[in-house]
């Protein structure tokens, strides 16, 4: 009778057989792979883990601070942030195209992470959140790109570590019971799916903090009222976009010319197909009331009820 405390009780023993007194390095994304790997190499080796953490800014309100609550405050694991925001902020300016912002995110990324794993010494392990849904889809060649899914989780090859990837024979249900047996707050083990790119695929066109900022706010306030309304499990994935115009509306005795917002909230099962939810009026009148008043720059909601195929989840 196989048990997730078994399979804890093999890996911890099999890193720690591996790694030997070495170190290991790790990406954290902030999303649950990585920071159930995260949460496993610290029950097993401790302080011989560094975590990197990049905060690129566009990350959802509150969320660098709850990955760093979740992980370095709650269970002790090591972790050094980088406060890269200004730049890729100045790398993504005035660029609209969504195929180049992944392109530019994911490498950033990738030079800020070896920017910091250099400064450290004596690294011979790379940690990875690598599922057995990646280790089969890598298998296979996929015919056409509609999206070049940047993941954290793709790391130069060029890199000399060696690689461990303790979830390899886990499904994404599996690391979510993996994570909680680890003592993974709640939040993040049910996390709803986040890109790669982030905020930064839902201002649609040339990225400002201006826009990030409003994206930002209201995504926050839909998923205060999606938690409020006991939806979260319900909807797989829910957030706001920023298409970039203006148009006119009136608020008080004033004429107002703002943004606006557009809701996305999907069910799904893994993305590749997905129907527009079905939130209910009462709550998308909350939510819509909220946004408008509470986010200044706001004048208009709209909400997207297309499905996947013919529109894809994100707007990028
Ligand atoms: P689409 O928009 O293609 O999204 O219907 C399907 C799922 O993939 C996520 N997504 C991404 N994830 N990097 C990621 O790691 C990306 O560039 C990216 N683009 C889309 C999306 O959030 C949805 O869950």
């Amino acid at each position: 009778n196989w048990t997730m405390d078994d399979f804890i009780d093999l890996q911890v023993n099999s890193i720690r057989k591996e790694v030997g007194d070495q170190k290991v390095i790790l990406a954290l994304s902030g999303g649950v792979d990585s920071s159930v790997v995260a949460a496993l190499l610290n029950r097993a080796i401790g302080d011989q883990l560094t975590c990197i953490f990049v905060d690129h800014g566009l990350m959802r309100k509150n969320e660098p601070e709850q990955v760093m609550k979740a992980l370095n405050e709650d269970l002790g694991v090591n972790i050094i942030k980088v406060d890269a925001q200004q730049r890729f902020l100045s790398k993504l300016a005035g660029v609209a195209d969504p195929e180049q912002k992944r392109k530019i995110i994911g490498k950033e990324f990738i030079e800020v992470f070896n920017d910091e794993a250099s400064k450290l010494k004596d690294i011979k392990f790379l940690a990875q959140g690598t599922l057995y849904t990646d280790v089969i889809e890598s298998g296979t060649d996929t015919a056409q790109t509609i999206k070049s899914h940047h993941n954290v989780g793709g790391l130069p090859e060029d890199m000399q570590f060696k690689l461990i990837e303790p979830l390899r024979s886990l499904f994404k249900d599996e690391v979510r019971v993996l994570g909680k047996k680890l003592g993974i707050a709640d939040d993040l083990v049910w996390r709803q799916p986040f890109p790669g790119p982030g905020l930064g695929i839902r201002v649609i066109g040339a990225i400002t903090e201006e826009k990030l900022h409003l994206v930002r706010e209201t995504d926050a306030i839909l998923r205060d009222e999606i938690a409020k309304a006991g939806l979260q499990r319900e909807v797989w994935q829910y957030f706001t976009v920023l298409p970039g115009f203006k148009s006119v509306g009136v608020m008080g005795d004033g004429r107002t010319y703002e943004y606006t917002i557009a809701i996305r909230a999907v069910s799904s099962i893994d993305g590749m197909t997905a129907d527009f939810s079905q939130i209910p009026w009462d709550v998308l009148s909350k939510i819509s009331t909220r946004m408008v008043n509470d986010v200044k720059g706001i004048n208009r909601i709209v909400y997207d009820i297309t499905s996947k195929p013919p529109s894809t989840i994100e707007w990028e």
